[in-house]
């Protein structure tokens, strides 16, 4: 279709001079195709024109045909008038006829209000080239016409025209092979864009997943199971040393689960984690307030990954010691009060590292590098709180887009009241950050919302768009 559409254009061209494809009864996007493929050699050149028109829909197709409502209840009218009451089927007709001032009310009949009257909106109809931008307007108000946009091309010879072998084979078939067929090969373009494929895409959110699997992958991290969203507030605060008065653990915060379930917990670390709490030890002197079992049963929707980061420090520390790099990337619950960068789900990143005598600086470092290899290169320290690390730091990176820095994550060394309680030894540290995933994926697709990222309000489309830009890492995050 497109060799011969390209013949018919290259032949009118030697015969007209110009070709005007108005007329042309072939969809837009492939006159298109044929005159992009030869003006990119210079054998046309050609412009774009856009106009509207106007078409009949189907019911002014047949108000075209038969009259229009209102002349049809003209017509039906007797010389003795017609009773409102028996009006009724003729609703729209009635309306317009008395707006024409083509009936007349008296008493409980209408009567014809003139002896003859023309319908004008059949003859506009009948010939809608010569209608004015006004009447365009009513008929398009009484759903007699639509307005489309059309496009076509004007096409002029370029200037390799008539100099090209007009007709380059693009394809080799097997008979041309046999055959032995001496054939001018079309030259391979390898710089126009491949067809956008009607297929699914991967979740922005999933692909930046995947990237960040690899990422720690490559440093040598291992994935930790993430499978308890719902968790028992020990293992999401208590072993964590969280203060059972910590406002995190307020209801307004957290999501509790109305359950007699009690969870499956360790009787002689959940006793050691008492005591840590109430008496101290270790060198701390506790929170010397009263430790409630009962708070520590209950069951939630996690606040954070760490509650798993926790279970898998304290099972690594019933067993001989072994260094460990670990990550976890999955989903996470707050009571949060949903706004454009807040939901009350969201998904954490989180790393750690379990090694011995490890230092702020180790921290540091690995930071440095896991957001170096994410894209982001330039980071920021900032010392901050958190109740399970000391010291703690937030992190921040320079958005080269928006030109501003922005808080990326949070991190710190486990304090001694969490490692020491689960039995480590005072040698085996612990550096650890985590960060929402959102954040960096909104930075990477460019959104100010993050219900355009999760929720019932994402956009397929963008979706789609998302999965099919392969990820570079070094530009993702810059422009
Ligand atoms: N759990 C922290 C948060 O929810 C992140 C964090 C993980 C901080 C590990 C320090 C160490 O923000």
């Amino acid at each position: 279709m497109e060799e011969e559409l390209k013949k018919k254009i290259i032949d009118e061209l030697g015969t007209k001079g110009l070709v005007n494809t108005e007329k042309w009864d072939v969809p837009s996007n492939v006159i298109h195709g044929c005159i992009l493929s030869l003006s990119s050699r210079d054998v046309v050149e050609y412009e774009k024109v856009e106009k509207s028109v106007v078409e009949l829909t189907q019911e002014g197709r047949e108000v075209a045909h038969d009259g229009s409502q209102e002349h049809a209840f003209f017509r039906k009218i007797p010389a003795e008038g017609m009773l409102i009451s028996e009006c009724e089927p003729f609703r729209v007709g009635r309306a317009f006829a008395f707006k024409k001032n083509w009936v007349k009310k008296d008493g409980d009949k209408i009567f014809r209000a003139q002896d003859n009257v023309s319908d004008d909106v059949c003859a506009m109809l009948q010939n809608l080239k010569s209608i004015g931008e006004n009447d365009v307007d009513m008929l398009k108000k009484r759903n007699l016409v639509v307005v489309k946009k059309m496009q076509y091309y004007l096409i002029r010879e370029g200037s390799k025209f008539g100099t090209e072998d007009k007709h380059l084979t693009t394809e080799v078939t097997a008979q041309m092979v046999l055959e032995d067929k001496q054939v001018d090969l079309k030259p391979f373009n390898f710089h126009t864009d491949g067809l956008v494929l009607p297929c699914g895409g991967l979740h922005p959110l999933a692909k930046l997943r995947d990237d960040l699997k690899i990422i720690f992958l490559g440093l040598g991290f291992m994935e930790m199971s993430t499978s308890n969203y719902i968790d028992a507030a020990f293992w999401n605060f208590d072993a964590l040393f969280l203060s059972q008065h910590h406002p995190a653990r307020d209801p307004e915060d957290t999501f509790y689960l109305e359950s007699d379930v009690l969870p499956d917990l360790p009787e002689k670390y959940f006793k050691d984690v008492q005591k840590i709490h109430e008496d101290g030890g270790f060198g701390s002197t506790g929170y010397k307030s009263a430790w409630k079992p009962g708070e520590a049963k209950k069951l939630m929707l996690r606040t954070h990954t760490t509650s798993e980061s926790a279970r898998q420090l304290y099972k690594m520390a019933q067993q001989p010691f072994c260094p460990a790099k670990l990550f976890s990337i999955d989903r996470v619950f707050r009571n949060e009060s949903v706004d454009a960068t807040h939901l009350a789900e969201f998904h954490q990143i989180e790393g750690l590292i379990v090694d011995k005598n490890l230092k702020l600086s180790h921290l540091m470092g690995i930071l440095e590098e896991f957001y170096r290899k994410l894209g982001l290169g330039k980071i920021k320290f900032k010392p901050a709180y958190n109740p399970y690390t000391e010291p703690s730091m937030e992190v921040f990176a320079y958005h080269e887009g928006l030109r501003r820095w922005m808080e990326v994550g949070n991190s710190g060394i486990f304090r001694p009241e969490m490692l020491r309680t689960m039995g480590f030894d005072e040698d085996v540290s612990v550096i650890a950050w985590g960060l929402s995933l959102e954040r960096p994926a909104m930075i990477r697709y460019k959104l100010n919302n993050i219900r355009d990222l999760l929720g019932h309000k994402v956009d397929i489309e963008f979706v789609k768009r998302c999965g099919i830009n392969a990820f570079d890492e070094k530009t993702a995050f810059s422009s």
